[in-house]
This record gives structure tokens, sequence and C-alpha cells, in this order.
């Protein structure tokens, strides 16, 4: 089984889940995806449902990969890029039924906050590749930037905020799992209105 590649063919045209998946079914993003544990199990509970894992680190998306190969997972494809990059200009508009973006990098120091994903152009591109009615779902152990976050997306005027999604146990990510019972976790949930 090859799990598509990690890097696009063509950068400046947005990719076709059709084509990259072959299967029809919902759309969903893990932006940031990390080594890959909330990809792999929330693939294996909804086998109908399509995931792209998108993240910067080569050695964490082949570590996925090799996953995928020894678990059978193929509704599974992988994308070694810079997530604001994707979400601009390789996502197809209106097509991506939930995004997953937990413990992204939260600079702390204020003069890395420039490096922070977070700003009006990401979401810009963010919201343009959701379907109406679809939903980012957002986690982070850093609350300033948690309360950042949910400020910028509370005023976004296609935004609506929703139930916070807070996965089951067997879905948590690698950085959840260190920080739960640690530290406090921050999560917000935010639907595209129609
Ligand atoms: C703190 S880790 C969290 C990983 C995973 N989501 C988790 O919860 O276990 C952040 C991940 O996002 C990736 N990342 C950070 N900034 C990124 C960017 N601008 N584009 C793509 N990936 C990025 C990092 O390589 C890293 O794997």
């Amino acid at each position: 089984m090859t799990t598509w590649r990690y890097i696009p063919d063509d950068w400046l045209t947005p990719l076709d889940p059709a084509a990259v998946f072959g299967e029809p079914g919902r759309f969903e993003v893990d932006l940031g995806c990390g080594k890959g544990r909330f990809l792999l199990a929330r693939a294996e509970h909804h086998p109908g449902t399509r995931l792209l894992g998108i993240d910067r680190m080569l050695k964490r998306i082949r570590k996925i990969d090799n996953k995928l190969n020894a678990r059978g997972i193929a509704n599974v494809r992988l994308l070694r890029i810079e997530a604001y990059y994707a979400v601009t200009y390789l996502m197809p508009k209106d097509a991506v039924s939930t995004c997953y973006l937990f413990f992204p990098d939260p600079w702390p120091k204020k003069k890395h906050h420039g490096n922070r994903l977070f700003n009006e152009r990401f979401l810009d591109g963010l919201e343009r590749m959701l379907s109406p009615g679809g939903v980012l779902h957002v986690a982070t152990d850093h609350l300033p930037y948690f309360e950042d976050i949910r400020g910028i997306l509370s005023q976004r005027d296609r935004l609506t905020e929703s139930k916070p999604f807070v996965p089951a146990e067997s879905e948590q990510t690698d950085f959840e799992r260190w920080y739960l019972g640690k530290k406090e976790i921050g999560r917000c949930s935010f639907t595209l209105r129609d």
C-alpha cells in the first residue's frame, strides 16, 4: 500500500480529494499531526472518513507512514508541508468537514509571536477550505495562547463558537497524553456558518 506522497506534484493547484483518496467520504484534516496518534486512531475508528495529516517535520510524517502500512490503514494521506501554505494554496475550497489543530507550537516569547500559526491570513485560508457547517477544533496547554486563539476566532464574521471537542481516550494526541493531569488544557471549537 502506498500512502500517496509527502510532497505535492503541483504546488499551485489545489489537491483533489477524489483523486488523492480514490473514495468518496467525509474529508478531515489534522494540521500539525505530529506523531499521528490521533490521526491513526481516528482513521481506524472512522474507515469511511478520508483523513489528511499535515506536518512540516519529515521524520514525523515518515513514522506515521510506517505505522499506516503496519496497521493496514487505507483512509489516510500525508503531506509534509508548512500548514499556512497548505491551507492557503493546496487545500480545495469548501471541502473540509473538520479541521483538527491540536497543540500548535505556542512560541511563548513575545518576540517570537510572529511565528505563531494563528493570524488573520492563516484563518482566511482555513475558512476557505472548510465546507459550510465545517468545524475547527483546537486544543492547547498554553493558556495565554489559548486566549489569543479564541479571541481571534471569536472576531471572525463567518465563525460561531460551538461545543469544544474532547477526544475519547483512545484518540488523545501524544501531546494531550503528556499534559493530561499536569497542565490545564484549553479547548475550543468553531463552526463555519452556511
Ligand atoms: C506540539 S506538536 C503537536 C503534535 C500533535 N498535534 C499532538 O497534539 O500530539 C506540533 C506539531 O505541529 C507541527 N507544526 C508546527 N508548526 C507547523 C507549521 N507551521 N506547519 C506544519 N506543521 C507545523 C510540528 O512539526 C509538530 O509536529
